[in-house]
């Protein structure tokens, strides 16, 4: 099995980065899922002009993921323009809980990509829903 290679992983969250749809808040976030075997998908936040449908770069690339039939996930990164990094919104917490509950979390300020921070899905959201 692959091992997790955190700055690569990062990178592809950079390369993700560039192709954010973030017209209204030009706040662009970039992420890379790695799944178990070794594959990377990557996402990035799409808005839309009825702001509230906006999708974020998490929750784009975990829905790559699984509509493509990946459904192991060992690392997720993170990369956006903050201080310290974007850490995911609760919505995209609740669905990493959910799918893929063993992740680590890799969070990096995309202007200073060599220090990132990481969590457990876990520490994120210690109470998800679940059905
Ligand atoms: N956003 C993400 O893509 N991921 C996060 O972790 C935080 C927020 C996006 C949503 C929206 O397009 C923009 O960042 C500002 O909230």
């Amino acid at each position: 099995m692959p091992g997790i290679n955190k700055h690569g992983l990062i990178r592809a969250a950079l390369a993700a980065q560039k192709h954010a749809v973030a017209p209204y808040s030009r706040f662009r976030v970039g992420a890379a899922l790695l799944t178990r075997s070794g594959t990377i998908m990557q996402g990035a936040n799409v808005e839309s002009a009825s702001y509230g449908l906006t999708c974020c770069a998490e929750r784009i690339a975990l829905f790559k993921a699984l509509t493509d039939g990946h459904t192991d996930f060992r690392a997720i990164a993170v990369v956006a323009p903050l201080a310290g990094g974007a850490t995911p919104c609760g919505a995209c917490r609740q669905l990493l809980a959910e799918y893929a509950p063993k992740a680590l979390v890799w969070v990096a300020d995309s202007r200073k990509p060599q220090r990132a921070r990481s969590y457990s899905v876990k520490e994120l959201l210690p109470i998800s829903f679940k059905f």
